[in-house]
């Protein structure tokens, strides 16, 4: 019997020595929290980075590491601090990120950084390899991967290999501009499938492969080295019923689940009944336009100043990749506009904008959801955005309003959610209005559209289209070489 092996950088658990104690706590970030599910149904394993430097440990430390990724079926690739630095921060995070989120001006091209990318590609390949049978199926995730399906299949053509990018893929002018851009599609072009969450992703990825490789591009498919190579679209979905379920555990026993963080903005509002409260939850990054809504709330306020006083922005950030300058000039940026605008506006009763910059456990964020009047998903771009679909799923009450940028992927099914461009601080001021006057019958019109369409194409929905496309994608054979 073949087994499909999980492969991505992040594993769903994130590791760290805190005073010579191990710490696991779950990833964050849309690829491990929807993966996870996936993953703790079937049987296969996960393969990945455990957050750690292996150059660092000592060897009980290693071990007692190996046994911890071990009880969550995971095996770890073994990354040093240099591997780190270099082809984590550096090539994935300083080229990679930044270029494909249309962030051209952040794109660093470091050979140093490059050939690191190249020698961790290898070294995941290596530990799949130890792990694989022939014939099993590895599923590979995102863009600090790009050249594993070739380096697998060179090895190993038995394989059956997908992969998938959770992140958007760009246009050719944008991709062109890599110096590695041939080796990166040709690492791609190992796939049997290669899959995108939207059809737009598609589409660049097919003309920049016919572009820059000069293959054959027919429909949806590539005839490439005497293989076809199917690309389609999979949009990712959540895994509905436990964020559904968890709301409607919390609407039982709101006392019983609700976190810290919400016992203190309750007694702060107790003296305002009315007070409405919009949610914002990211990974601190910018492509999630954190500034840009931070100024539009502001915006909005000074626009519609009745509004002052009566509704609260609470915005969660959890902590990315800070080795990295621009997230800490990110931070930074953020800091200061949160501290000048509490400043301009706070009343003794009222503060505006509550911001909190850490990781919650699942619990809390479920709370955080549960209680908000309205979410605000505005990023400036972003492949999918989860957070969006999380909000809609725990939505027990009929009650509740989405404001999401069009540059998430997400707009393409949540047709239903106020959609704004995030640059557009008219747009989404008005927008914020619309939501906090928007009707209960209004409301709920939109909500039921939004939860039967996510709760369908649920997380795991989207796991087996993917695995099912990719099985007949592997018995394809190029016209020329079936007759
Ligand atoms: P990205 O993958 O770019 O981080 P997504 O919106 O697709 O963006 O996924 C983010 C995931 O991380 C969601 O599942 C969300 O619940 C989780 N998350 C975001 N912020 C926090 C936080 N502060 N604490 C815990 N989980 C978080
Ligand atoms: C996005 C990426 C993932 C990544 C996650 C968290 O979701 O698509 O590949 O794992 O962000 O980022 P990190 O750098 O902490 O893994």
């Amino acid at each position: 019997m073949h087994k499909t092996i999980i492969v991505s950088n992040r594993l769903p658990v994130d590791l760290k020595y805190i005073d010579n104690k191990l710490h696991v706590k779950s990833s964050s970030g849309g690829l491990a929290t929807g993966m996870k599910s996936v993953h703790s149904e079937g049987n296969g394993i996960w393969i990945g980075w455990s957050g750690l430097a292996e150059d660092t440990m000592n060897s009980e430390q290693k071990n007692e590491v190996d046994q911890a990724i071990a009880q969550e079926k995971c095996v770890q690739v073994p990354l040093t601090e240099y591997d780190i630095d270099n082809y984590y921060y550096g090539f994935s995070n300083k080229a990679l990120w930044p270029l494909f989120h249309y962030f051209q001006a952040y794109t660093e091209f470091e050979r140093e950084h490059w050939e690191s990318y190249v020698a961790v590609n290898q070294k995941f390949s290596e530990v799949i390899l130890q792990h694989a049978n022939d014939g099993d199926t590895i599923w590979v995730h995102d863009y600090q991967l790009l050249l594993l399906p070739e380096l697998l299949r060179k090895k190993n053509p038995t394989l059956t290999i997908g992969f998938f990018l959770h992140i958007p893929y760009p246009s050719y002018e944008l991709f062109r501009t890599c110096p590695w851009r041939y080796e990166l599609l040709q690492g791609m072009l190992g796939a049997d499938l290669i899959g995108f969450h939207t059809y737009d992703y598609v589409r660049h990825f097919l003309s920049s492969t016919s572009r820059i490789k000069e293959v054959e591009v027919n429909f949806n498919q590539i005839s490439y080295n005497n293989r076809i190579i199917k690309v389609d679209s999979f949009p990712m979905g959540i895994d509905y019923n436990r964020y559904h379920n968890a709301a409607l555990e919390h609407d039982t026993n709101p006392e019983h689940t609700k976190s810290e963080l919400m016992k203190n903005i309750d007694l702060h509002n107790q003296s305002n009944e009315e007070s409405k409260l919009i949610l914002c939850i990211d990974r601190m990054d910018y492509t999630k336009g954190i500034p840009n809504r931070i100024k539009s709330f502001e915006y909005f306020l000074n626009k519609y100043p009745e509004f002052k006083g009566k509704v609260r922005l609470v915005m969660l950030a959890v902590p990315s990749r800070e080795n990295v300058e621009q997230y800490q000039l990110l931070k930074r940026e953020t800091d200061e506009l949160v501290g000048r605008i509490n400043g301009d506006l706070s009343t003794v009763s009222w503060t505006p904008v509550w911001y909190f910059y850490r990781s919650l456990p699942f619990n809390e964020l479920i709370d955080l959801y549960v209680s908000s009047d309205i979410a605000m998903v505005t990023p400036i771009r972003d492949g999918m955005n989860l957070v969006a679909k999380e909000y809609i799923a725990t939505r027990t009450k009929d009650t509740g309003v989405l404001i999401l940028s069009e540059m998430a992927g997400a707009a393409k099914e949540m047709h239903e959610a106020l959609i704004v461009n995030p640059n557009n601080f008219d747009q989404t001021a008005d927008n914020i209005k619309a939501a906090l006057e928007m009707p209960k019958e209004e409301q709920k019109r939109r909500l039921d559209a939004l939860q039967k369409r996510i709760s369908r194409y649920d997380v795991e929905r989207w796991a087996t289209e993917f695995l099912k496309s990719l099985e007949a994608a592997k018995n394809n054979k190029p016209p020329q070489a079936a007759t």
